[in-house]
């Protein structure tokens, strides 16, 4: 037996302790695993590498992946289908485990539904989005790395009284924002799911002043939007920072409307890509890890179309087509907890 490994999309924390988990199993059994290189576009050009149990010494706390990553989809480029499938019968592959996010699984379904392949799906991505799993691996992580950034924050901010803002990952979703932003005790968090009103940022900030807090911490997603009710953004701006491709900038121009509306010293922090490099935490390792097992195991008993999921604390498999076509929103109980910690 034959099984194929890849991962696509943004990397994560995480990756290389579920690949690790899937060679320790396959190894086990006497299988052979191909690691696909830079996601679906390793198994069209038949890019690889064998991964042995030798591969994957040392892997566990690696940050990013060892095959490589792309956001390459082979459903929009012409011939790749054909040619993927092709490489994949020369393999012999009897499963392909394709780690990744929305866009990933979205081709490992179509890939399963109309082509026949063997897939298998594993939910990755820091910005926990993923329909039919509580949590994906990377997210626990890159919320660590918000809270450090916010507890360092703090301080600085209090000696200079200062407002600062801290713009976070998180696509189209809210979950980095509103966890990170609850565990570092931010007194704003702006997430995509709530347009927010700049008035009643302010109004907080103001009253925070006069009530002796001069200092405040205000996290924004990278795709929260103001109230349309409200709009501060030029047409060029919006244009800058809600690129389909990429996102970022509403911290920056959120930063110059506060000072502008307050009065009160603001600046800004990115924090960017480091939200998606280093190590992992525990809690991603063992995620990631009890993910690369059931994978494994649904390849062995060949139950294609499926993706591994967590539910309450249980790993389980749903079918991948519960799994993509729409983004996990940020859950309103999370929200609302945040929320009592506004002002
Ligand atoms: O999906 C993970 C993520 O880090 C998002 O939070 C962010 O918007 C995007 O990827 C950045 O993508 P890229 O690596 O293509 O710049």
């Amino acid at each position: 037996m034959r099984i194929g490994i890849l991962t696509g999309g943004g990397d994560c924390p995480g990756l290389n302790a579920a690949i690790r988990a899937i060679v320790r199993c396959a190894s086990a059994d006497d299988v052979k695993v191909i690691g696909f290189k830079n996601g679906w576009l390793g198994l069209v050009e038949d890019d690889f590498d064998e991964l042995t149990r030798t591969s994957v010494i040392g892997i566990l706390p690696r940050g990013g992946t060892i095959l490589g990553t792309s956001r390459f989809n082979p459903l929009k480029h012409e011939g790749s289908i054909k040619t993927l499938k092709a490489n994949s019968a020369r393999h012999q592959l009897s499963g392909l485990i394709a780690v990744g996010g929305e866009g990933t699984l979205s081709a490992a379904r179509e890939l399963f539904e109309h082509h026949q392949l063997p897939a298998v799906g594993i939910p990755k991505t820091i910005d926990n989005d993923i329909n039919g799993t509580d949590f994906t691996f990377g997210f626990d992580t890159a919320v660590s790395v918000v809270t450090d950034a916010i507890d360092r924050l703090h301080s600085t901010a209090e000696s200079h009284h200062r407002v600062m803002v801290v713009e976070v990952m998180g696509r189209h979703t809210g979950w980095i924002a509103a966890y990170g932003g609850i565990a570092g005790g931010a007194d704003v968090v702006l997430v995509p799911e709530h347009p927010f009103r700049v008035s009643r940022v302010c109004d907080l900030l103001i009253n925070r002043k006069q009530d002796g807090r001069a200092f405040s911490i205000v996290v924004v997603a990278e795709d929260a939007h103001p109230h349309p009710e409200e709009p501060f953004l030029s047409d060029d701006a919006c244009a800058r920072i809600y690129r389909h491709d990429r996102l970022g900038g509403i911290g920056e121009m959120l930063a110059l409307e506060i000072e502008r509306c307050t009065g009160i010293q603001t600046r800004v922090t990115k924090l960017g890509y480091v939200q998606r490099g280093g190590s992992p935490t525990a809690f991603d390792r063992i995620l990631a890890t009890r993910f690369g097992i059931k994978a494994y195991e649904l390849v062995r008993g060949q139950q294609y179309g499926q993706m591994v999921a967590i539910r309450g604390n249980k790993i389980v498999n749903v079918p991948l087509s519960e799994a993509v076509g729409g983004l996990k929103k940020l859950d309103e109980d999370i929200y609302r907890v945040a929320e009592v910690f506004f002002g």
